[in-house]
């Protein structure tokens, strides 16, 4: 055993990142963070989270605010500190993996624009997905700080993860995070798994966790005396639920130990008191929901995050199976086990979720594969942690072959393209970047900014759900939503609580859910257009792959539709001729709508 010391304990304040994105679904404003500034840097945090995340997204997205002056004017306030932020590997903030060259220019604006220290994630584990980020923060001389998605399963085990801790400091990161968010590390494990990291890496150790299933402060104080060196909390009015544990608290609890931080609580208080009346102001406007601040002990139960189980909530409610919640929770660990084990966190949790349902709804497994899970199955988003269950990926992919390299290798460089697109709007160097990310929503906030199109977004109190893709949206803000569910002939009220990080990004495409089957059509020989391809289930046209008049083969995808943030392919149930192309994109469609017919 290799001696633990004792020594004081940090702490990473989460209140201008993750705390708000928990709580309030990453709306708080620049205007509301500012004035705070000068307090949070007298603390002595070993750094302040807030940039990152969903923040990015949200700024542009709802707030209409440039997330680089964001972060320009935080670098200005922060006379000491250091500024973090949370980096999804490959896919940086967004959601798909980008090339190397635009992984390398954000992390080197990031840095330029202010950020010491990155955090980057994969949601597979997969560290070949961190290594261009983990490289260029070293080259711009950020700390480079790897974070492991915490998750629990039969590969999990203290070995996965010490393994994990020697190949993140070979790499060249600076430290490592274990990132739990859902809440699943509990105290007892938190004492073995800290151990055992320390007894194979010198880097210092973090600890990120939520406090959805109540366990997170006393796992933070088994962290601590196991020698982690830092641990991730958020000032009281934006703690606890499905944030952080609370800064103050966790102050007191290590006090006059020798884990004691020093910091002052009386500045904290005045902290806490400045964020009061910005916590009355998201309670009375709808957006912080009181129910989401307490224990939702089915994470535990189930091992998913508690956005998870919201989101299949949301999804079933779109497709009118909100019965068959139980069938799907018990379809998701199988749909998990099929797909390698991965953890469950953006955008792992959503593929694995909405599979489960279409597996569900569909009344077969793997009847219909979203574009997300047979990309998976290729290989495209990293290597699994266990093997695939091969029979099922076959069904998946069919005869492609799948990849086994670093999915990045495969995309050739895009930022001069990039750059192409977007310069008309183009105001500073950074805005490639913007777009890059978000292309659709960056027009938009570039538009705005030229004094063109829609502002930002007003929440009316008591708002009934966050405005914009409010479908999307709509049980983050409901918050619990109660289903009578029958098991075995008892009949169980159950509530299933919105919320948290680690399901949905806040704003992805907007999603009633509604996959599509592939659609087998009545088929009477003959006549133009006689096979009809329909949509079985509701959703939204997001593509027409093909045009009247083309030939294609059983299975080749005639339209997208996008269902629960996913791509669901609506293919050809034969061999023919497309007569004629029904919808168009954008188009809402229900089930049964025709879609195209061909003969
Ligand atoms: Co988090």
């Amino acid at each position: 055993m290799a001696e633990i010391v004792k020594k004081p304990v940090q702490i990473t304040e989460t209140i201008l990142r993750d705390a708000h994105q928990s709580l309030i679904a990453t709306r708080m404003r620049t205007d509301e963070m500012l004035p705070i500034v000068p307090k949070l840097d007298e603390v002595g945090y070993r750094s302040v989270e807030c940039w990152g995340g969903a923040t990015f997204d949200a700024a542009l997205r709802f707030l209409k605010e440039d997330p680089w002056d964001r972060l320009r004017k935080f670098r200005d306030g922060f006379k000491k500190t250091k500024l973090q932020m949370l980096f999804r590997g490959q896919n940086i903030l967004g959601y798909r993996p980008y090339a190397d060259d635009v992984v390398e220019y954000f992390v080197q604006k990031s840095v330029a624009n202010g950020i010491d220290i990155i955090r980057i994630f994969d949601c597979l584990n997969d560290l070949r997905n961190l290594e261009t980020a983990v490289k260029a923060a070293n080259k711009e001389k950020a700390e480079a700080q790897v974070a492991l998605s915490y998750t629990l399963g039969e590969a999990y085990t203290l070995e996965y993860w010490v393994e994990k801790a020697k190949a993140i400091e070979e790499m060249g990161a600076d430290s490592i995070c274990i990132k739990d968010m859902a809440g699943l590390l509990v105290p007892k494990a938190a004492t073995e798994l800290i151990g055992a990291m320390k007894e194979v890496t010198k880097l210092p150790i973090q600890l990120h966790t939520h406090y959805t299933s109540g366990e997170a402060s006393m796992t933070y104080m088994k962290a601590v005396e196991a020698g982690v060196d830092v641990i991730d909390c958020a000032i009281s009015p934006f703690a606890l639920g499905t944030s952080q544990p609370a800064t103050e608290v966790m102050v007191e609890a290590f006090r006059g130990t020798e884990y004691d931080t020093g910091y002052d609580l009386n500045l904290l208080n005045e902290i806490a008191e400045y964020f009061r009346p910005i916590r009355e102001k998201y309670i009375a406007n709808g957006l912080m929901n009181p129910k989401n601040m307490g224990v939702d002990i089915k994470t535990l139960l189930y091992q998913v995050p508690g956005g998870m189980l919201s989101n299949l909530t949301s999804q079933l409610d779109g497709l009118g199976a909100a019965d068959k919640f139980y069938e799907v929770l018990a379809e998701v660990p199988n749909v998990r086990k099929d797909m390698g084990e991965p953890p469950l966190v953006t955008p792992s949790s959503q593929i694995v979720g909405s599979q489960a349902v279409m597996n569900v709804v569909m009344g077969e497994r793997y009847k219909v594969v979203t574009k997300e899970s047979k990309d998976l199955f290729l290989g495209k988003y990293g290597k699994s942690t266990l093997p695939f269950n091969e029979e099922i990926q076959k069904k998946c992919i069919g005869d492609e072959e799948p990849i086994t390299c670093r999915p990045a290798d495969l995309i050739p460089n895009e930022l001069e393209t990039l750059e192409k697109e977007m310069a008309e709007y183009k105001q500073q160097d950074e805005d490639v970047l913007t777009y890059a990310l978000f292309p659709q929503v960056a027009i938009d906030f570039f538009k705005y900014r030229n004094g063109e199109g829609e502002g930002p977004e007003v929440i009316e109190a008591p708002a009934k759900a966050a405005p914009a893709p409010a479908e999307a949206q709509k049980t983050a803000f409901e918050g619990t939503k109660y289903y009578a569910i029958n098991v075995n002939g008892v009949e169980y009220n159950v509530t299933v609580e919105a919320a948290a990080e680690g399901a949905a990004p806040v704003a992805a495409p907007a999603a009633v859910p509604a996959p599509a089957a592939p659609a087998p059509a009545a088929a009477p020989a003959g006549g133009a257009g006689s096979v009809e391809v329909t949509a079985s289930l509701p959703g939204k046209v997001f593509k027409v792959e093909a045009a009247a008049g083309q030939a294609v083969k059983a299975g080749d995808a005639i339209v997208i539709l996008e269902a629960m943030k996913m791509e669901v392919p609506v293919v050809a149930p034969q061999d023919g001729t497309i007569a004629s192309i029904n919808v168009g994109v954008g188009d809402a469609v229900e089930a049964g709508t025709l879609l195209a017919t061909m003969n």
